[in-house]
């Protein structure tokens, strides 16, 4: 393979109370797709963050290209050609692509001319394949857009190794394909790539190498055609993983929640969703498929009582609740987990005990508050949803991106709540977590409560859930039995193909 582009040997790093990296190996070659695996918290953005000059090791050794490299800061390792897609893209959304990647450059002093620019965008695109189109205003385009604009910036500071942290949690299916086929073309031209995923299947079908941490620790690196779900699974989390779901037996219970007919408007002011009527039982899991940006987030929030109704009633255990506040509807038990977890869902600069008090706040009846007992039952829910974190008293914002996911799951789930709305609930887990998720979300429904499902993941939605019902355009195109219908079936509603009568359950 020759030398090696970049080497990072033995690299630590700690943080108060956690190494974050322990002596952690990585070693990337020119030409190649490297995924880098691990559970949450197993510090896999961290050695991201230290390649890319935001945080200095405490010790251990860079090389590039068999030079040993100092990485004070981001210009240093931008001028390195290290470029970082980050996951929470950095574009400014009133500028056009172009204007964005000129934001970037103008630091460096040179002056850059705008036509000039729209032709280099132009050539990227031709050499990648994809359309993208300089003049656009980047609030104008879809999330798989603003990643290829976020990707063209790397690519125009000169970036040789592009590191994407969680690339594809945003994207739907068909745009992670779109964005494999482009990360496999800037491979053949000698770029090197480095993918963060928790996607085993992902990982395995477009990468070339493999390696994995845990708990800091580089376990080792392996060659992706010659591994396995099963031994990656194992090396990740010590053990193995249930990989499938048990079989689930059926329990219906009363409605908790009738949707008669709803509708209610989008950020931009259009229908988000159309006159949708829908049911969850007790001890019922209903999923809601369908690409994302077709409604689910405004159904959530609409349910959750945050967007408020154009038309329609909505129910909750046979009580109208078509015009009740956020705060009535927790009383009323509807737990929600929101697709933004540290906007909406929790309070980045609070610590844990307090984003579990701003909720159990808004229940209590009592002025009064229990620091002590709010400290125990947090570190319960903690030690029961194995949330890894250094102390209760850290501003939640210093979790990591799965552990913050686990932090607001455990809080909604033990709320004991009648309704639980998960949005894209398994987005950033690994594979160990998602089966904690799985199975908490299981034991839920057996207990009775009624659990709305937004995913985009079909093999997730095919093994939770009890019925599944298709968005497209905010309308439902269907609602099917998973145990008789197919994948391709709601694929083809998922593209708005309406369902026929005979198919519905
Ligand atoms: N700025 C920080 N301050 C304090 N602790 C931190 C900071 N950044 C990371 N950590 C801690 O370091 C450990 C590794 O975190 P890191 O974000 O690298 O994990 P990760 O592998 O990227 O996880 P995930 O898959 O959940 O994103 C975690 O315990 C995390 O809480
Ligand atoms: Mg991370």
């Amino acid at each position: 393979m020759g030398t090696p582009l970049v080497v990072m040997r033995d690299i630590t790093k700690s943080f108060p109370g956690v190494r974050a990296n322990d002596q952690a190996n990585l070693v990337i070659h020119k030409g190649e797709i490297h995924a880098l695996l691990g559970e949450n918290g197993a510090g896999k953005s961290t050695l991201m963050s230290i390649l890319t000059g935001l945080y200095r090791p405490d010790s251990g050794e860079i090389r590039i290209n068999d030079q040993a490299v100092e990485l004070h800061s981001p210009k240093a390792a931008v001028e390195r050609g290290i470029g970082m897609v980050h996951q929470h893209f950095k574009l400014v959304k009133t500028f056009t692509v172009a204007e964005n990647i000129i934001l970037g450059l103008q630091t460096s002093g040179e002056y850059y001319h705008l036509p000039l620019i729209h032709n280099q965008i132009r050539e990227f695109c031709q050499e990648y394949g994809f359309r993208i189109d300089p003049a656009a205003k980047v609030w104008q385009l879809s999330i798989g857009e603003q990643q290829r604009a976020e990707i063209i910036k790397v690519l125009f500071w000169g970036a040789e190794i592009l590191i994407l942290d969680e690339p594809t949690a945003v994207l739907t299916p068909q745009e992670a394909t779109e964005l494999y086929k482009m990360l496999r073309l800037m491979a053949d031209r000698g770029k090197a790539i480095i993918v963060i995923s928790h996607k085993l299947n992902e990982v395995l079908e477009n990468t070339d190498r493999i390696t994995v941490l845990r708990g800091g620790k580089s376990i080792g690196t392996v060659i992706t055609k010659h591994t396995t779900e099963q031994e990656l699974t194992t090396m990740m989390v010590g053990r193995s993983v249930l990989l499938d779901v048990p079989v689930k037996e059926q329990y219906h219970g009363d409605n908790i929640l009738t949707l008669k007919q709803v509708s209610c408007l989008g950020n931009r002011g259009q229908l988000a969703i159309k006159q949708v009527s829908l049911e969850i039982a007790g001890g019922e899991i209903l999923g809601i498929a369908g690409v994302a940006g077709n409604g689910q987030s405004e159904l959530a929030e609409l349910i959750a009582g945050i967007r408020s109704l154009e038309g329609g009633e909505k129910y909750i255990d046979g009580t109208n609740h078509t015009d009740s506040s956020v705060r009535t509807l927790i009383k009323a038990g509807v737990s929600y987990v929101p697709e933004d977890r540290l906007g909406t869902g929790l309070v980045p600069g609070l610590n844990a005990v307090d984003n579990f008090l701003l909720k159990s706040y808004q229940q209590s009846s009592s002025w009064f508050i229990n620091w002590r007992q709010a400290v125990e039952s947090t570190q319960a829910m903690i030690a029961k949803f194995d949330v890894k974190m250094a102390s209760l008293l850290n501003p939640v914002k210093m979790l990591s991106g799965g552990n913050l996911q686990k932090l607001l799951l455990a809080r909604e789930i033990s709320a004991d709540p009648r309704l639980i709305i998960a949005v894209y609930p398994m987005r950033g887990l690994d594979v160990g977590a998602m089966e904690t998720v799985r199975k908490l979300l299981l034991a839920q429904r057996a207990a009775g409560k009624g659990i709305l499902l937004i995913s985009e993941e079909l093999d997730e939605l095919f093994a939770l859930s009890d019925r599944i019902a298709v968005l497209h355009e905010g309308e439902v195109m269907g609602i099917v039995d998973p145990q008789a219908a197919t994948i391709e079936a709601v694929g083809m509603m998922m593209a708005g193909k309406r369902m026929l009568k005979q198919d519905a359950v």
